[in-house]
Order: structure tokens, then sequence, then C-alpha cells
């Protein structure tokens, strides 16, 4: 929803007048008086027209907040009491909407609130424009560029403690929409003198102070600085702190500014480092050395310092020390040095000091208009704000001084041209007639300073060119003979000279009387400061600094770039600067600031009339006023005008219809305002004299008051009536609602009453009723009763006959039926026993058979041999023949399942059937080897190579490979051996190398002998008295002891056709050599797993342990 906007006007509520044009009486102590008035009042803004005058009120005013943009945000000038927004929105709207380029020039002597001012229109315009992520960075940046240009171009002088001592104008660009884009940033003359040498009570730049309280320890090391100002010569000492100025925390807010316009880290570094580095070249000291040719030499004092900058600068030592010692002047092919004396080495360290600082001052403005410049290419707005070094009179004042002056001099001259230029265009724009003004032009003054010919800049660029010697004095002589004749221009020894008793005026100076009063130049420096000469050899050494930036800054100490022109002189550069700014300035619609200082000692609340006269005086402003004043004082356009007054005439109070230009003029007919007194223009109402509006506000106030009271008078006769209304339908209310209530209640008891009527006749006739029903319902069941015993009577006389009959009835048809049976049987009696017995017997016999199969067919069980199932038998006469059957049908199933087998399957099945019959329910080793099949060759003789002296020796089939554990004799430790088994003889062999240990022909073994248990271990016994049988039988232990005892089994058996004796027994006798040894098998721990471990026991016992 759109606020609702409230028309105001700059003349409500107003302390003394708002806008100085409507003064009255319109001279310097009314002017003076007002200004005190508002200042007093806190009103620091006052307008001249459009012109803004702003007294610095040296505390902070609640009047910059955000609810204040908002009030003046798209207001009209006069709509609210003066203020920089309106001046602010003023701008920022004509730029926006109609298209026109502006520029705000804010003019006022040093510590008068420019700086200040140029601020707070930037962040007026910045909160009121365009906002987005991308919109808002770049106000950021715009707005941080200035505490970064302020730290290292302002300084605390006797007249402000952040004074400006550089020139500052910056275009913000916008686009169509008024979203700003960008800026470029422009600066003049820097006040470079400060770095080396600062007047009593004043500071440097403040980075200096700022780096020194600021920065870490750790930081100030890399600088090689150290914290203590006085360690410094180039700082000041006398201030060097300031009163309400945290430098430590103004760092922070430098560098972080830095950051945000886009300085990157490296950059930030290398700023400091120049800094540091000019700080520490003040501390450089030179002494003189006499040398043998009679010229004075100078020598730095201590080196360290010079060192330290070395490092910190990456110059070579030994070229910067020459630098300060020599000079090289070369002219045409010819290079000449000559020594410096102790004072010329000095100037050359503080001329290298001003350039260093003046130069990163300005590279510091290039990379921060690098940061903010438009990135798009598209058509821009412009406005321009200026804040440049304010008019200023010292007690010594030099070249800057002069400079500076001459600078707020032409911004004085653009002032007056804009402003007189632009009030005759509005009368002719509006077609009003133009009456000529008297006012001071100091067109005058600017052609001293600046004429080509005969103006003080071009003399000094004349002397400074002129060969010869020169010096400040043949500088002033030059003055002396061609300005003599100014008017404004004022020397003791100038031509029939008016000042020649003046002794106010040194000699050595002149003075110039400028628009805002006289001040006295020192000549001393003027030269020097013109020629701004730095000797070649310093510009060549930085030149070669392996530091980027220093070097940079240095462009012309390139040797392949040498230029023996001379540059242009401070002076001509600074007047060609300021010539473009002015062009510049003249193609844009201008906004005026002047700004007035209240008092001389930077204190709130303390309005010093004669300093602020005399800036008055200065300025012009009254002239201004009269000039605003000299047609008409007041303008207005016709629509505001008109919404204002309309009040005071009949016909145009409440609304007017038509156009508001023929409603003014009825209104001013109606009113009889003299004709003279206003005019009418294309847009505006022009009123000439102010007592004309005071007038008109003053009816208006006198009819709002009639107003006030009509309307005061119709709203008490509404309220009344209202109320009158109110009260009436309010008792129409109460009536209706009493009538209401009061009839229910009669209502309530009459039915009551009626009620209780009703229920006591209603009682009497149920009670006479209900004694009518009772007797009839007696009777009734009375009859009930009698009737029930008489039926009961009849039905059971009934029944007892049914009942008779029916015994009769069966007692007849039992007699009969025993009666034909006992005639059937005695009939048939000799059939029967003859045959049918028999018959029935065989048959029901035959069916229990027949079924007993057909169940049996379908419940049969699966082929598998080992299927254990078999139905249950049905009938106990079938026992017999039922086992029968299921014997006949495994033996069958069984057949089935054989006659599958091939040959090998056969031979295998045979042995483990041996294996079976040998072993079944003799050994426990048995169960757990019927589920591995025998493979016999465990070992693959033949295709390991190892073996193949074994294989060779052995030309039989092999039937067993094994690896076996041969017990030792003497302690029953276990060692591998192969064990072989072909068909005529058993071989033990090495396991390692295959080697044949012992070799035995089946004929020669006699026996076998294993424990019952659950373990592996057998003696092979030999016949006694064989070959084999010297060394004693063989005590082996294998894994496969089932496989490898049926396997020798059978061999013997097929080789020798005699069985092979196997005892089975958990205690025998082995032979070894000549003794023999029992071996006793026992149930031991499982200490060792599942391994059965063997023990010598004595000479005649070896135990083994089984678990
Ligand atoms: N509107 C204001 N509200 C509060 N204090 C202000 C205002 N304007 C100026 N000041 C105070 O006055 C001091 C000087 O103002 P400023 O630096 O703007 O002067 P200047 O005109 O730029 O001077 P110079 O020409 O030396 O640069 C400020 O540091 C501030 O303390
Ligand atoms: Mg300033």
């Amino acid at each position: 929803m759109a606020k609702m906007e409230v028309k105001t006007s700059l003349l409500d509520d107003m302390i003394g007048v708002g806008d100085m044009v409507l003064l009255e009486p319109l001279n310097e102590d009314s002017f003076i008086n007002n200004l005190k008035k508002r200042f007093d009042h806190n009103e620091v803004y006052t307008y001249i027209g459009s012109v803004v005058i702003s007294i610095n009120p040296y505390r902070s005013l609640p009047i910059y907040t955000p609810e204040k943009v908002e009030e003046y945000r798209n207001r009209n000038f006069y709509e609210l009491s003066p203020h920089i927004f309106a001046l602010s929105d003023e701008a920022y709207r004509s730029l926006r909407d109609q298209d026109k380029d502006q520029c705000i020039l804010i003019t006022g002597e040093s510590g008068a609130g420019k700086t200040e001012a140029s601020k707070l229109v930037m962040s007026y315009v910045a909160a009121v424009c365009g906002k987005g992520a991308e919109v808002n960075q770049v106000k950021e940046q715009l707005l941080q560029s200035n505490p970064v240009l302020e730290a290292f171009g302002n300084a605390k002088t006797v007249r402000n403690d952040n004074s400006s001592r550089f020139g500052k104008y910056m275009d913000i660009e916008f686009d169509f929409k008024g979203d700003p884009l960008g800026g470029v940033i422009s600066n003049y003359l820097l006040e470079k003198s400060r770095v080396v040498k600062q007047p009593r009570g004043e500071r440097n730049f403040h980075i200096f102070y700022q780096i020194l309280s600021g920065a870490s320890e750790e930081f100030l090391c890399k600088l090689k600085l150290e914290r203590d100002f006085s360690r410094y010569n180039y700082l000041g000492l006398d201030s060097a702190r300031v009163n309400g100025v945290d430098d430590a925390s103004n760092f922070r807010t430098v560098r972080n500014a830095m950051q945000i316009v886009g300085f990157m880290d490296h950059e930030t570094q290398s700023v400091f480092e120049v800094v540091a580095a000019v700080l520490k070249l003040g501390n450089i000291e030179f002494k003189p050395e006499s040398r043998a040719n009679g010229l004075d030499e100078s020598k730095i004092k201590d080196k360290n310092e010079l060192k330290e900058i070395c490092e910190l600068t990456g110059i070579d030592q030994s070229v910067l020390e020459r630098a300060f010692s020599f000079r090289t002047v070369e002219a045409k092919q010819e290079k000449v040095s000559t020594t410096l004396n102790v004072a010329q080495a000095y100037y050359a360290r503080d001329a290298l000091a001003k350039n260093l600082y003046s130069r990163l001052f300005s590279w510091l403005v290039t990379r921060i208009n690098e940061s903010i410049k438009a990135q798009t290419k598209v058509r821009k707005k412009v406005m321009g704000v200026l804040d440049i070094y304010g008019f200023e009179i010292f007690e010594d004042n030099s070249f800057e001084q002069f400079i500076i002056n001459y600078c707020n001099e032409k911004l004085q001259q653009i002032f007056i041209e804009l402003t007189l230029k632009e009030e005759q265009e509005e009368y002719i724009r509006e077609g009003i007639e133009w009456t000529h003004i008297e006012y001071f032009n100091n067109a005058i003054i600017c052609d001293l300073i600046e004429n080509n010919q005969t103006g003080i800049l071009a003399m000094l660029d004349e002397e400074c060119l002129r060969p010869g010697t020169v010096t400040d004095d043949t500088f002033l002589e030059k003055l002396n003979q061609v300005c003599a004749t100014h008017q404004h221009f004022e020397s003791r020894l100038s031509k029939c000279s008016r000042f020649l008793n003046d002794t106010s005026l040194p000699h050595s100076c002149f003075r110039i009387q400028h628009y805002a009063g006289k001040v006295m130049y020192q000549v001393e420096g003027f030269v020097d400061k013109n020629n701004d000469l730095l000797y070649r050899d310093l510009s060549q050494a930085m030149w070669k600094a392996n530091h980027s930036l220093i070097k940079a800054l240095f462009p012309e100490g390139n040797p392949a770039k040498i230029n023996l022109k001379r540059p242009p002189t401070a002076g001509s550069q600074f007047k060609a600067s300021v010539a473009t700014l002015m062009k510049n300035l003249q193609t844009k619609n201008p906004n005026y600031i002047r700004c007035i200082k209240p008092n001389d000692k930077k204190a709130a609340h303390i309005f010093n009339e004669a300093l602020v006269c005399h800036q008055i005086r200065y300025l012009g402003l009254l002239e201004n006023v009269r000039v605003r004043r000299a047609g008409y004082a007041f303008r207005q356009p016709y629509e505001p005008c008109l919404e204002r007054y309309k009040m005071l005439c009949k016909q145009t109070w409440p609304h007017w219809r038509g156009p508001a230009r023929a409603g003014v003029e009825v209104l001013f007919n109606e009113l009889e305002i003299p004709e003279e007194e206003f005019s009418f223009g294309r847009s505006k109402i022009f009123i000439r004299n102010p007592r004309t509006l005071f007038k008109l506000e003053d009816l208006r106030k006198q009819r709002l008051e009639d107003l006030a009271t009509l309307i005061e008078k119709i709203y008490r006769g509404w309220k009344c009536r209202t109320r009158f209304l109110l009260m009436k339908k309010c008792q129409i209310v109460i009536a209706s609602w009493y009538r209401r209530y009061a009839q229910q209640k009669k209502y309530q008891k009459i039915k009551s009453s009626a009620v209780t009527v009703q229920s006591y006749i209603r009682g009497w006739k149920a009670r006479k009723l209900l004694r009518e029903l009772k007797h009839l319902k007696r009777c009734n069941e009375a009859a009930t009763v009698i009737a029930a015993y008489w039926h009961g009577t009849q039905a059971r006389r009934e029944l007892k006959r049914l009942k008779e009959e029916a015994r009769r009835k069966h007692a007849v048809a039992v007699i009969w039926a025993f009666w034909l049976g006992l005639k059937v049987r005695r009939e048939y009696r000799k059939f029967f026993r003859a045959n049918a017995g028999r018959k029935i017997y065989e048959f029901t016999l035959q069916r229990l058979m027949q079924k007993y199969f057909l169940e049996m067919k379908n419940k049969m069980p699966s082929l598998s041999p080992i299927d254990k199932n078999w139905p249950a038998r049905p009938y106990l006469f079938l026992d017999s023949t039922h086992k029968e059957l299921k014997r006949i049908f495994h033996l069958w199933r069984c057949k089935k399942y054989r006659d599958q087998f091939t040959d090998q399957q056969k031979l295998i099945y045979e042995e483990k059937l041996e294996a079976s019959e040998l072993f079944k329910d003799k050994k426990a080793l048995y169960p757990a080897s019927v589920g591995q099949p025998f493979q016999g060759a465990y070992l693959e003789i033949s295709e390991n190579p190892k073996y193949k002296k074994l294989k060779d020796a052995v030309d039989e089939k092999i039937i067993i490979a094994e690896v076996v554990n041969k017990i030792n004799r003497a302690n029953g430790k276990a060692a591998s051996r192969i064990f072989l088994l072909t068909k005529n003889n058993v071989l033990l062999a090495d396991q390692k190398s295959g080697t044949i240990k012992s070799e035995v022909p089946l004929g020669d073994v006699t026996k076998v002998s294993m424990s019952s248990q659950n373990d592996g271990f057998f003696a092979v016994h030999l016949k006694e008295g064989s070959e084999a049988a010297s060394k004693g039988d063989f005590l082996l232990s294998s894994d496969h002891l089932i496989e490898m005892a049926t396997k020798l089994y059978r061999t013997t058996l097929s080789q020798t056709k005699q069985k092979l004796n196997i005892e089975i027994s958990d205690e025998f006798l082995v032979q070894f050599k000549q003794d023999k040894v029992c071996v006793k098998f026992i149930q031991g721990s499982q200490k060792n797993g599942n391994i059965p471990t063997c023990k010598r026991k004595n000479n005649r016992l070896l135990e083994v342990a089984v678990p």
C-alpha cells in the first residue's frame, strides 16, 4: 500500500527563515542572526534558493538516520526543512528522471565540513538508489574508497583534525535506472611538503601514525618499524596524538576498506612497505667530510637505517648511497658528476621522501579507480562530487596555500558564473524579464594568478625555466615588476608601491587580496616546489629497486627512456588540471553546498559572529540572496502553490477543476494582491517580495484557523447527533427487550397453572380406567385357567388310548417276524451248512489280499539301498509275508544298484567290503574310513622329479605310495618315510631324497598288528631269519591305516595265496633288533589335540597315548 503522502512545506514550523531569500529586512545582521538562531536550534542547514548553507555543528546530530533518509526520499526540495539530503535527493532525481548530469560543489574554508558533507551526499545517494548484490558491492566499494584516501591524504592541521591535504573530485556513474555502475576519482596536488615537515601543532599524514599504533608487532617487525613515534624524524611530536581519534582502530578500518575496494594482499603489503621506507628515510642523517680537492662532501652517519630501507625496498645499498652523495647532470652527450654537500644531501633525501609518498598517493587513486570503474560500456549518467581543500590562511603561507587558494578562487568564480547563469536561464525559461544585479566578480583575481602572460603562475614558470641563477628573490622581483599595478596584488617593493611603509608586509612576501580575504605568501620555496625536482640519480636508483611498486612509481628512472626535456612544473600541471575540472563542471547541472565554520576552536555550540560574518562576506552569500531576489524572491510551481493557498478563495476551495495556473490567477485576484508583486511564469508563479509571501502565509494561517473552527463545529454537531441517534436506537432496543421479558414471565406463570390443573384431572381419569382394566384382566385369567384344566384332562385321556393301541400293534409285528424266521430257518437249514461257510471265507481272504497288494503298490519306498523305510503291516495274519516281501524288495533293489557299477567301481567296493570284513566292529578307526575313497597313490612319485631315482628303482606297479611316520625304537619319536607297496614288496624310502631304506618281499611279512582304538599306529612283523628282519619289525603310523592294511592284506593274498594275519589288540610285542618291546595303547589326554603320542617308557615298554 502506498504510504499516505503528507503535503508539507519548508514554511511549516520554521525557525527564523529556512530560505534566506525570504529574509526581511535583508542585511548582514539579519542574515547572521537568522543563521545563529537556526544554529542554536540545531538547524545547521539553511537555503539560499537552491544553494544549501551548512554550518559545521562540531558534534553528531541525529539528523542523518535511515528514518531521515526515508523522510527526504522523493520529496520536493522546498517541502521539508532545509537539509543536505534534500539537495542530494533533488540532484539524484533530476539525474535519474531528467537525464541531467549533476555536480555537487562543496566549498568552504578548512574545517567547515566539506569532506563530511561529501560523505553525507554519497551515503544518501547510496541509500536511495537501486539495490541488489552487484549494486551493493559497487556502492560499498565507492564508499570504502573514502577511508583509504583519507588515511593517506588527510592530516591534522591547526584548523581541522582531519584536514584534506589533496583535492578530490569523484564522478559516480549510474545507468538509466539510476543504479550505480562505478566511479572515477581525480585527485589534485597532494600537499607533499607535509611528509618531511609539519608546522607546529600539526601532524604528518594519518597513515604514519595509524601504522605505528595499529599494526601488530609481527607486521611492524616485517616493515622494520618501531612503535615509538619519537624514533622518527618525520613525525612532528608535539601533537602526535589527536583527541578523539583512535589511530589503531582507524588502521583496522583502512585495511578492511582496502580489502573491500579490491586491493590484493601483496599490493597492500607493498603500499605499507613504501610508507615504512618513507618514514625511515627521514632517519638518514649526513655528516660533512672534507675532500682533498677542497670540495665538501657528505657522508651518511649511520648506515643501519639505509641498510634496512634497502632490504625493505630491494634497492642495492651502494646505489642508493651513491645517489645521496653525487649528482649527475646529463647534457647532450656529456655526463658530469658532482658531489653533494650536507645541505644538498638532506634536500635530496627529502625530495625523495616527498616524491615517493606523493607518487604512492597517485598510484593509490589509480588503483582504486581500477577497482571502482564501471564494468559496462552503456551510456552513463554522472554525478560529480567535488571536495577540495578549503580556503586556507596560515601564519606562514607557502606555495601549497597559494595553489589551494587559487583553486578556491576558481570555484568561487564558477559559482558566480553558474548561479547567475542559472538564475538568468530560469527567467528566460519562464518568460520573465531579467534585471541586472551588481556583485563582486573574482575573475580579476583568477586572472592575476593564471593569466598566461602576466599571471603569477606564468611568472613563476618563466623564472624556473630561465637560465642563470634563479632564486625565490628573483621571482619576487619579477612579480614586483609585472604585477605591481594589479589592484589585488600587494608587495613592499613593487613599483611605486603603495605599501612601502606597510610593516606588516615583510620584504620576502607578497600578498594577494583573495575573494575570501588577504593572504600573505612567503616567497621562500616557491621556485623549488614549482620545479619539483628529483635528482635523476635518485629516480634511477628507485627504478632499479627490486620492488615492483617502487619501480612502477619511477618510470623516468629507466635509462632507456631518458628524457632530457624538463617535466611540466607543479604550478602549470595544477593550472591545467583545474582548467579541465572547471570545463567538466560547466557541462553539468551544479548543486551548491557552502560550508561555514562557526568557530575556530573546533567546538560545538559556539557561534563566532565575526568569523561567520567574514565567511559570509567572502562567500558573497548576501549578494547571492540579492541576485536571487533581484527579480523575484520566491517562486513555486503552480500546482503546489494552488494546493497550499486554495483555501483562501471560495472558487478554489475545496476543489479547483481547471488548470493550476488559472486557479492561482483567480486566487491572487480574489486576494487583491497588487499586480507588481507577482508575475506568472510558464510553470511557476514568481513573487517579488517576501512580504507578499508572508502575507499569504498569514492569511493561510488565519484561514486554517477558521477552517479548523468550521471543522470543529461540524464535527461537534455530527458527534452530538450521532450520539443522540445512537441513544435513541438503544432505548428502543432496551424497551423491546424488557417487554418481551415481562410477557414471557406472565405466559410462563399461566402455563404452569394450566399444567397443574390438567395433571390433576388426568390423574383422576387414569385411576378410574386402571380399576376397570384390572377387573377385566382378572375375569379373563379365571376363564383361561378353567379352560386349560378341561383341555388337559381331555388330552391325557386321548394319549393313554393311543399308547395302548401302539403297544398292541408292535407286539403283533414282533410275534409275526419270529414266526416267519422260524419257518424259513426250518426250511433252508440243510443247504447252508454244506457250502456257503467256506466260500464266504475264501472270498473274504481274497478280497483282503487284493486290497493289501494294491495298497503296497502305492506305498513302495524309494530304490535307494540305504532307504530304511517300509510301510506298516496292515493285518496281523500277513506278518511273515510282509517281512519276506521287504527282504525280497531290498535284494532286488541292491541288485539293481549293483548292475549300474563299472568294473573299476566294483574293484573299489570289493576292497571296501574286504576292509569291512577285516575291521568292522574291531577297530574304532574304521567307521571314519568308510566315507573316504581308497586312493592308493597319495604321492605322485612319477610326476615329482625329486623321486625320479625312486621311481626308476621300483619297476613294478605301485599300489600304495604314502608318507608314513616311522617310530624310532630308541625314543618313540617319529620320522617321515615314503611307504611303497608294490605287487611283491613293501618299501620304505627317505622322504626328502627318495633313497630306499628298506625293501621287504611280501612273503617275509608275517603279521600286521594294531590297536582297537582310534589311532593310525601299526606294526609290520617280519619273518624271523629273513634278510629284512635283521633290523627288526617296523612300527609305523599312517593317516590311512585302514586302506593300507586292507591293500596289504589283499596283495599278500593274491601274491602268496596266504591270508595275512591281522592282529587287533591294545598290547602287542614288536621285535626290535634283539629285543622284544611291548607296545601298549592307553587312553591319553587331549593335550596335543587329536594326535596320539608315543613314548618309550623303559626297555620293554613303548606307550602310545590315544586321546
Ligand atoms: N555535519 C557534521 N556533523 C558533525 N560533525 C561535523 C559535520 N561536518 C563536519 N563536522 C566535524 O568537523 C570536522 C571537519 O570537517 P571536514 O573534515 O569535513 O572539513 P573540511 O571542510 O573538509 O576541511 P578541509 O578543507 O581541511 O579538508 C570533522 O572532522 C567533524 O568532526
Ligand atoms: Mg576535507
